[in-house]
């Protein structure tokens, strides 16, 4: 079975056709990363206008790299939820255009469950087993996911304010370094001593997280290190920070943030002794301090770790498999903000 996956939530526009859940036929992916940098973030018009432009073109030109014409394709995959409105919207519309123009069953996908099926791609046969634990870890997200079987997601935790990916991005910019925050401290912090500032950890119970504590601490920090007091513009402090304490204050959080989701999981792993596997996704699974920190678990190939259509088309897979029925392209709605579980 070949799925044809589009995924537009956020600032990337991704289209890949995979076969049976887990071999890849085509993955491209455009990213609007480079108009972002200039303004230290995502910006919702810009972002649903860029889609616009390129959503056709990337779409054919999955199909064209999997060497597939639409009598080929056996179904549409589409991200529905959750993500950015206008962002959404684009793909939706043109998933809906495009399952009646060709007469294709279509399928709404949730984001989060489409990062953790990124696990289930190029894998060389080694699959996560269930009952398991997802860590998905994004820009928007972060959530211990307990999965009993196929398409089966219960949320055990959760953020309760800033998502983890978010958080490396405000750092990030504190520390003057490039948009997208996460790749910029992945490197930052080779170079730095992560026991140089020792931030807080948050004392949430539960399996919950928090990380605009860290955030705030680190903001504190820098203050503190360049001698301003807490009324001085935040966005001026890079300009007082040499080198050496911005790549010392990427390690410092970045160990931090992974100290944090890895107490979390091993909280949860002592709650839950059934569980097989664990599988760690969503944009932060990029991280190679995370992945250091985890050596048993699951992590996509890197280049999944962010968005991407064939973990939309995965993910579809699976649907089908667990008896999900086509939606309605008359009819598919979007959820900007709608949890997994629903
Ligand atoms: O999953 P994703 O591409 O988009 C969302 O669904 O949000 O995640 C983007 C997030 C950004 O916050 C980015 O800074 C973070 O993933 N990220 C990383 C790394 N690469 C990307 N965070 C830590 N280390 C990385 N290497
Ligand atoms: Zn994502």
């Amino acid at each position: 079975m070949k799925i044809l996956g589009i995924e537009t939530s956020c600032d990337e526009t991704a289209a890949a056709v995979v076969r049976d859940g887990v071999e890849i036929l085509s993955n491209v992916v455009v990213s609007q990363i480079d108009i972002f940098a200039e303004y230290g973030g995502v910006i919702p018009e810009v972002a649903a206008r860029s889609h616009l432009e390129v959503v056709l073109p990337v779409i054919d030109k999955a199909l064209a790299d999997a060497k597939c014409s639409w009598d080929d394709i056996d179904a549409i995959a589409v991200t529905h939820a959750p993500g950015l409105l206008g962002s959404l919207l684009v793909g939706t519309l043109t998933a809906r255009t495009l399952a009646i123009l060709h007469d294709k069953p279509l399928y709404a996908v949730h984001h989060l469950k489409s990062h953790v099926y990124a696990n289930w791609l190029n894998t060389d046969g080694r699959l996560p087993q269930f009952p398991l634990l997802a860590l998905v870890v994004s820009g928007g997200h972060t959530q211990i996911l307990y999965m009993r079987g196929h398409n089966q997601f219960e949320i055990i935790g959760t953020t309760r304010d800033d998502a983890v990916g978010e958080c490396f991005d405000k750092v990030a910019k504190v520390l003057g370094l490039p948009y997208p925050g996460g790749p910029s401290i992945d490197k930052a912090a080779l170079s730095g001593n992560p026991d140089k500032y020792v931030l807080p950890h948050p004392k949430i119970p539960e399996l919950d997280f928090s990380f605009s504590g860290v955030k705030t601490a680190v903001l504190r920090l820098v203050q503190k290190e360049v001698g301003v007091p807490i009324s001085y513009p935040s966005h001026k402090l890079k300009e007082l920070l040499n080198p050496q304490q911005v790549n010392d204050f990427a390690a410092s959080f970045q160990k931090t943030a992974v100290e944090i989701l890895c107490e979390k999981l091993e909280m949860a792993l002592e709650r839950y002794p059934e569980v097989q596997s664990v599988v760690v996704s969503g944009g932060v699974s990029a991280s190679q301090a995370l992945r250091e920190a985890l050596p048993e678990a699951y992590f996509p190939v890197r280049a999944l770790s962010g968005d991407n259509g064939a973990m939309v088309a995965a993910a579809c897979y699976y649907e089908i498999q667990s008896g999900v029925e086509p939606t309605d392209p008359y009819k598919l709605n979007i959820y900007p903000r709608i949890s997994v579980e629903n």
